[in-house]
């Protein structure tokens, strides 16, 4: 009988990135990725834009110190909360300034801090733009993805102890599950709102935009190409989540995906597999395999 975990439905709300030049990576995500800037009590720097909002702050460069998941009332947090230390999980004071105090912070086996909460009903407003800009231009922030040395003990959290439901698998053979080399998990009907890579080592593999169809993906494009920001991988098409997709690389050399289209699978659905090549990473041409 699988766990019903109380972790569904939550959203990808917040992450924080770090950089020794936070000002330098804040300007560089208002302006590549149409965000507003506000400074909060703390030093750091709140981005907002539709659908989307990222905390900038002082720390190593490309650092991403945690993930914040958007919870549906207190209810469900204190069921969160519940859960968790039922497991027996060191839970932890939550970073997040985006959240009210009361959310909850778990860490997996990398030290990838996920923080469970309750947005805070006072975060700083702006004044509507109604120029077209980029900070006009839909993109919710929707999913964020690591990549680890340490694949199974990974999937084991996540699936096992968290009770995120799995979407799709790739592995090196279809019919062998000791082969995976990445695992795609959603915690609402979305694809996946988190995903980890098999790779050399533990580092931060990616975060993504949701837009709103094709054509945004192409004003996105357009707006990229008038900063002279190269597309890094794509336009393509996802296998897992058959999501179209575009990435490009910010200033620490991270990547960062606009997507459209990402599959929708109710919670009963059971996962795929996906043999590990090119085509399935991409099935319009050229695929990132993970060293
Ligand atoms: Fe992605």
């Amino acid at each position: 009988m699988p766990i019903q975990s109380p972790i569904w439905p939550a959203q990808l709300d917040h992450l924080r990135l770090n950089s020794d030049d936070p000002s330098m990576l804040a300007d560089f995500y208002a302006t590549a990725f149409g965000y507003r800037s506000a400074s909060l009590a703390d030093g750091t720097c709140l981005l907002q834009g539709p659908g989307r909002r990222i905390v900038v702050g002082a720390g190593q460069p490309g650092e991403r110190p945690y993930h914040g998941y958007r919870l549906r009332d207190r209810g469900q947090l204190e069921d969160v909360r519940n859960f968790l230390q039922g497991l027996g999980l060191n839970t932890e004071p939550s970073p997040s300034v985006i959240f009210e105090d009361d959310a909850v912070a778990v860490r997996d086996p990398d030290g990838w801090l996920s923080v469970f909460g309750l947005p805070r009903m006072d975060l700083p407003s702006h004044p509507v733009d109604n120029t077209r800009s980029a900070v006009s231009l839909s993109g919710r922030l929707q999913h964020v993805v690591v990549a680890t040395d340490n694949l199974e003990q990974m999937m084991a959290f996540y699936e096992d102890t968290l009770g995120y439901v799995a979407s799709d698998y790739c592995a090196a053979d279809v019919d062998d599950a000791d082969t995976r080399k990445v695992a795609f998990y959603r915690s609402d009907p979305e694809h996946h709102s988190f995903a980890v890579f098999s790779a050399s080592e533990v580092r931060c593999d990616h975060h993504a935009y949701e837009v709103d169809d094709w054509n945004a993906v192409r004003d996105w494009a357009d707006h990229m190409a008038s900063l002279n920001i190269k597309l890094w991988w794509g336009p393509g098409r996802h296998g897992p989540g058959n999501n179209l997709f575009f990435m490009i690389k910010d200033l620490h050399g991270h990547q960062v995906e606009i997507s459209a289209e990402l599959e929708v699978m109710p919670r009963e659905m059971a996962p795929r597999v996906w043999p590990l090549e090119e085509r399935s990473l991409n099935l319009w041409g050229p695929g990132w395999i993970r060293d």
